[in-house]
C-alpha cells in the first residue's frame, strides 16, 4: 500500500491514471480562496482537482495550478459540462470555454453534470473531443442505472466514471456496484464527507472508531470510501483541513469499522435527486 496522497492511482477503463484522492471546490469562493486552496492540496501532494464551469471558479483553479509550480501534466483535472449548455447542444463551445478560463489546452476528464434533456447529443459531442485527444477521458456524473443502461445502448464509448453522491449518510451502494461490476466504470463519491453543512462529521457513531485509529472524523470516512474502491473528491478551503484529509494512505479500517459506517446510511441524499432536478 502506497501512503503517499500523491502515488495512489486508480486505472480507469480507457487506461488512465486517476489520482484516488482529489480536492473537489463547490462552493468555494472564486479567486484567492479558490486559488490559495488548489496551491494547498497541490503543495500538500494532492494531484487531481474536481471543478465545474457552474462552480464558477475555473479561472481561479488555473490560477492555483500555475501558484503551485507544478506542470500540467502531473495535474489530473476534471471540469464538467453544465446542464444549460447540454440543453443547447453547445458542448463544443462550453468545452473551448472551460479551457480558455482554465488556462490549459486540454482536459484530463470531461463530465455530463447532470443528466438534463439532449445529454444523448452531448455524449456524442464529448465522444468527437475525445478522439481529437482534446480530452483524456470522458464520463457522466449523476446518472442512475437506466441511465448507464441508455447510454450503452446508444454508444460504444463507456464513459469512464460515474460521479455520485456517497457518504456513510446516503451510501448508493446498489449503483456503485452495478458500476464495480460487469459495466467496468468507476465510481467517484461526491458530498463523501455529506456535504457542506452536513451532519455526518459529528455523528456519534463515528467516535469509537476514531478513538481506535486515532485520525478524526474526516480521515475515517475518506478512508472508508478509499477501502470501498472509489475515487473521492473532498471539499475544504482550509489548510490543515485539506492536508488532513490527504493522510488516509497509511492506516486501515477493519471490517467491523466498514461496516459499522456504512449501516449509517439512512438513504436521505445530502443533494438532488438526478431522478427529479429541476435546474
Ligand atoms: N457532480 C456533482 O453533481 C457534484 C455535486 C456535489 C459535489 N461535487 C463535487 O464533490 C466535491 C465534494 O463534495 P461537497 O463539496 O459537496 O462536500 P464534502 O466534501 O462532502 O464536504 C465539504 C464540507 O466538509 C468540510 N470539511 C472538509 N474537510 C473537513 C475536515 N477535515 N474536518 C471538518 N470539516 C471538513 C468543509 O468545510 P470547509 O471548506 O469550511 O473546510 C465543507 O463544509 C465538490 O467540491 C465537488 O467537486 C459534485
Amino acid at each position: 500500500m502506497s501512503e503517499n496522497v500523491t502515488d495512489t492511482m486508480i486505472t480507469l477503463n480507457n487506461g488512465v491514471d486517476i489520482p484516488q484522492l482529489g480536492l473537489g471546490v463547490f462552493q468555494t469562493p472564486d479567486g484567492q480562496a479558490t486559488s490559495q486552496a488548489v496551491t494547498w492540496a497541490l503543495q500538500a501532494g494532492y494531484r487531481h482537482i474536481d471543478t465545474a464551469m457552474i462552480y464558477g471558479n475555473e479561472e481561479s483553479v488555473g490560477q492555483g495550478m500555475r501558484d503551485s509550480g507544478l506542470k500540467r501534466r502531473d495535474i489530473f483535472l476534471t471540469t464538467k459540462l453544465w446542464n444549460d449548455d447540454i440543453r443547447a447542444g453547445r458542448t463544443r463551445e462550453a468545452f473551448e470555454e472551460s479551457l480558455d478560463r482554465l488556462g490549459t489546452d486540454y482536459i484530463d476528464l470531461y463530465l455530463i453534470h447532470w443528466p438534463a434533456e439532449g445529454w444523448q447529443q452531448a455524449w456524442e459531442d464529448m465522444e468527437e473531443l475525445y478522439t481529437q485527444r482534446r480530452v483524456r477521458a470522458i464520463g457522466v456524473c449523476n446518472f442512475q442505472k437506466h441511465h448507464l443502461e441508455e447510454l450503452h445502448s446508444i454508444s460504444s464509448t463507456k464513459p469512464a466514471v460515474d460521479q455520485v453522491e456517497s457518504s456513510p449518510q446516503f451510501v448508493n451502494q446498489e449503483l456503485i456496484d452495478y458500476c464495480h461490476g460487469e459495466l467496468r466504470v468507476d465510481v467517484e463519491a461526491y458530498s463523501p464527507l455529506g456535504g457542506t453543512g452536513g451532519s455526518v462529521l459529528t455523528d456519534p457513531r463515528l467516535e469509537a472508531i476514531c478513538r481506535k485509529v486515532d485520525r478524526s472524523p474526516a480521515q475515517v470516512i475518506l478512508r472508508w470510501h478509499i477501502q470501498r474502491g472509489l475515487i473521492v473528491i473532498p471539499k475544504s478551503t482550509h489548510k490543515e483541513r485539506i492536508e488532513e484529509n490527504a493522510r488516509v494512505f497509511d492506516f486501515v479500517l477493519d471490517e467491523d469499522d466498514m461496516r459499522t459506517i456504512s449501516a449509517m446510511d439512512s438513504g436521505v441524499r445530502h443533494g438532488s435527486d438526478p431522478d427529479n432536478f429541476d435546474f
